[in-house]
């Protein structure tokens, strides 16, 4: 079962998390060239990551290998282990006293492999790991966010309407199952007009700075 661990919260540790199209992407290239603007440390990451274990991910979302869902489910939190203890890693950097934007989570995980093989793989594997200081959820219908990725050139394999209905509908329970368990998860209208996405966005990663009295170097 899923703890929801927010004893080990890593405060300085910010996600974004969304269907995909959502614009977490966007969002979070734009929020770090604006931290470092203002002179605030920042590492800004995604998983999959870039290392071995999410390349390995990467070419089985493309299509390129084949995978059992389990297996996938596997080798992203695999991926998410590495990123959070191996050098260099999410950890070391919020140590550091840097915030660290990171482009999806576990909540990822319970989410997309929640749907391909069940919840209780991607709980167990995913239920130690820290609980990140914030979350910003993106939320649009599946319809507007798949008319956005249409545009791309390549297709991955979960890019398809009736997988991302799925993932919504999961995204929403365990977004919800997160915050009544103390995660700090603050949802984002993501339909709306990008300055008024990004307005919104600023408003609440400010209020959280405050918070932790990180708003100026
Ligand atoms: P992205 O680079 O567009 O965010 O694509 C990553 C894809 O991988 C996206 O479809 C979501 C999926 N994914 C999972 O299925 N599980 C995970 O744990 C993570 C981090 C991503």
């Amino acid at each position: 079962m899923l703890r929801f661990d927010t004893d080990s919260t890593v405060k300085n540790f910010i996600v974004l998390e969304g269907i995909d199209g959502s614009g977490t992407t966007t969002q979070l290239r734009r929020l770090s060239s604006l931290l470092e603007r203002r002179g605030l440390p920042v590492m800004a990451t995604a998983e999959p990551t870039s290392r071995p274990e999410g390349a390995l991910v990467r070419r089985i979302l493309k299509g390129e290998l084949d995978a059992d869902p389990g297996t996938v489910a596997y080798l992203f939190a695999a991926d998410r282990n590495q990123h959070l203890y191996g050098a260099g890693g999410i950890l070391a950097a919020a140590a550091a006293g840097k915030i660290v934007l990171c482009d999806r989570y576990s909540l990822s995980s319970l989410a997309y492999q929640g749907m391909t093989c069940g919840p209780e793989l991607p709980r167990r594997l995913n239920g130690e790991f820290p609980a990140p200081g914030l979350t910003l959820f993106f939320r649009l219908a599946p319809e507007v966010a798949m008319a956005r990725v249409a545009a791309r050139d390549q297709l991955e394999i979960y890019e398809k309407l009736h997988i991302q209905k799925l993932v919504s509908a999961a995204y929403d329970e365990v977004v919800a199952e997160a915050a009544g368990r103390g995660w700090n998860i603050v949802t984002i209208d993501a339909e709306k007009p990008l300055e008024e996405v990004s307005a919104r966005v600023d408003a609440a990663l400010e209020e959280y700075l405050q918070r932790i009295s990180m708003a100026s170097p």
